[in-house]
């Protein structure tokens, strides 16, 4: 429709317009809305509306192709209102049903590495470690649906001062590598934090065991593979039991061995400049509003930092993959660290056509606004916290049958990820157990409940399972079809934008219109066959893309509820 609608448009402006129709936010009145008249009534010194009035008409003279729609027309004051025949509209899905990728347009494939999860070793894992699991997860899903050749790599924050901290605490207290285990860990590092705050000179001392690490020390090798070791064990359960999987299980520490030849490309280019016995890189740009202060790449005591592994680690996957583009899902709170990052690895010509993003994500919190806490502590351990929404999640629901541990496991997680990636992910939100555990409202229970009613009719079904007539029976109906037609622009929205909140909206939608066609068009006591093919054909389509959506928000389907 565009095509026609433009060459009319052309007509009356002689620019090259940009046509879009707009999906209708008043589905009542039509589908498709075109609001491009105001700014070409307006050059013309024209009435929008006389002017909207006479490109209907010319599209009603001009093109066959309008049996697409059932009614076009221009409404005060001179917006066009297209609404599309019932006929149409099925021949569309019918393309949807028949593609095995609902006839989606597909972006051009490119080679991505998605660097998320980042936990840090040697440390407890708490609930802040859920976001960049579960955001990285989806994005990657959505990538790899969308055809990208996708990497993806945990990057573990391995190198970093924790270890040289943790280093300290064992030797202090004679713990040799044999005797290390996770809960040990987990004790010993908020101890020797703390201590570090409080004493300059252990402070000291903890970072100068971590530079002596670095350059290769063997008994701190020693406790550094060990360390590795179970917390990488501990992390790949927590992983494990999201359903979060990597390509990649590279750290800090890996990109080390690149940072030598990164010096040399970075001297060759005269990048380094020496500031107070450190070496940093300045990056400040005419155009920014806020100081950009320099990189620090190596300070004055030889150490290299997190900003150093970031850019050691571009070029190592520059070398292995000659990506496109990378993409960091990290904390919003980094902001500034990508920005420093990101401008060094545009001035170095081996990296500089990288395209780099930054999916910065903001924290989850409590119903009182403030970082999440479970009821029954202090510190939110994450197999607290999926407990105790497994055990409200059966009491708010009243729930006595026996559920397998799996199926519970499958809606734990439902209820967690449902409630992290319905919320645009740069925000931070309020994760309220009782809330989203509840089967009624936008949560994964209530998202979940209706895949699995639908699927059952589909199930008992099979055989009425065609391809759609030209008829739309009612207005339910109608609006699920509809809804559904929608597929192809969200999807691309959301990959464009990063954004699986998109998604998760768009499910949840199609859940609540799916539920008003169920609840009003009782399929089961059917009579007329021809309706019942094309209510099931349309419901195996609808469960079909409820599957794929959940699929991509990390989501699976429990065998019942
Ligand atoms: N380990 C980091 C942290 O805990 C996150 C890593 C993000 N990725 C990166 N390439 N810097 O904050």
């Amino acid at each position: 429709m565009n095509d026609e609608l433009k060459e009319i448009i052309k007509e009356f402006n002689q620019e090259e317009p940009n046509i879009q129709l707009k999906i209708s936010n008043r589905p009542d009145l039509c589908d498709y809305q075109y609001d491009g008249i105001f700014a070409i009534a307006k050059k013309n010194q024209q009435n929008p509306y006389d002017l909207g009035c006479k490109i209907v008409t010319k599209l009603q003279e001009n093109f066959k192709c309008l049996n697409k729609f059932s009614k076009i027309e221009c409404v005060r004051p001179g917006f066009i209102n297209f609404t599309l025949s019932d006929e149409y509209i099925n021949e569309l899905l019918n393309k949807m049903l028949k593609s095995s990728k609902f006839n989606i347009t597909m972006p051009i494939k490119e080679t991505i590495v998605i660097d998320y999860g980042g936990a840090n070793i040697a440390k407890p894992l708490h609930v802040g470690h859920l976001r960049p699991a579960i955001v990285g997860e989806s994005i990657k899903r959505l990538l790899i649906y969308m055809n990208q050749k996708v990497i993806s790599d945990v990057h573990l924050g391995d190198y970093g001062l924790q270890i040289g901290q943790v280093i300290y605490g064992l030797l202090k207290e004679n713990i040799s590598t044999n005797e290390i285990t996770i809960e040990l860990l987990i004790d010993l590092y908020p101890k020797i934090s703390s201590l570090c705050k409080e004493n300059e000179q252990i402070k000291a001392e903890c970072s100068s065991i971590t530079k002596q690490l670095q350059d290769g020390h063997k008994l701190y090798q020693e406790y550094f593979r060990k360390l590795l070791e179970i917390s990488k064990e501990d992390i790949k359960k927590l992983y494990d039991y999201l359903g979060v999987n990597f390509d990649l299980w590279l750290g800090e520490s890996d990109s080390y061995k690149y940072i030598p030849e990164l010096t040399k490309a970075l001297e060759n280019q005269d990048l380094l400049e020496n500031s107070n016995g450190a070496k940093v890189i300045y990056i400040a740009e005419e155009k920014d509003k806020n100081e950009i202060p320099p990189l620090i790449y190596q300070t004055s005591n030889q150490a290299f930092l997190y900003s150093t592994t970031d850019l050691a680690t571009i070029y190592q996957r520059k070398k292995d993959y000659n990506p496109n583009k990378i993409l960091y899902v990290a904390d919003s709170r980094q902001n500034l660290h990508f920005t420093q990052v990101f401008r060094v690895s545009k001035k170095l010509e081996k990296t500089k056509d990288i395209d780099l993003e930054f999916l910065g994500f903001g924290t989850i919190n409590g119903p009182d606004g403030k970082p999440f806490k479970t009821r029954s502590g202090n510190t939110p351990k994450l197999e607290e916290l999926f407990k105790e929404t497994k055990d409200i999640y059966l009491k708010i629901n009243d729930i006595k049958e026996d559920y397998s541990v799996k199926d519970l496991d499958i809606i734990v997680n439902s209820i967690i990820k449902y409630a992290d990636l319905q919320n645009n992910r740069e925000k931070g939100y309020v994760f309220d157990i009782d809330k989203f555990s509840s089967s009624i409202g936008k949560t994964g229970p209530y998202i979940l409940y209706t895949f699995l009613r639908t699927q059952k009719i589909i199930k008992n079904n099979q055989t009425y399972i065609d391809k759609l007539s030209k008829t739309i029976y009612n207005g339910h109906d109608r609006n699920l079809r509809m809804k559904l037609l929608e597929l192809d622009e969200i999807i691309n929205y959301a990959f464009k934008m990063r954004m699986p909140s998109i998604i998760a909206n768009y499910l949840y939608d199609i859940c609540v219109l799916m539920n008003a066609f169920y609840e009003n068009n009782h399929i089961n006591n059917l009579k007329d066959i021809n309706i019942k093919k094309d209510w099931i054909t349309l419901l195996d389509l609808t469960t079909r893309i409820i599957k794929t959506l959940l699929d991509i928000l990390v989501i699976d389907i429990p065998s019942k509820m």
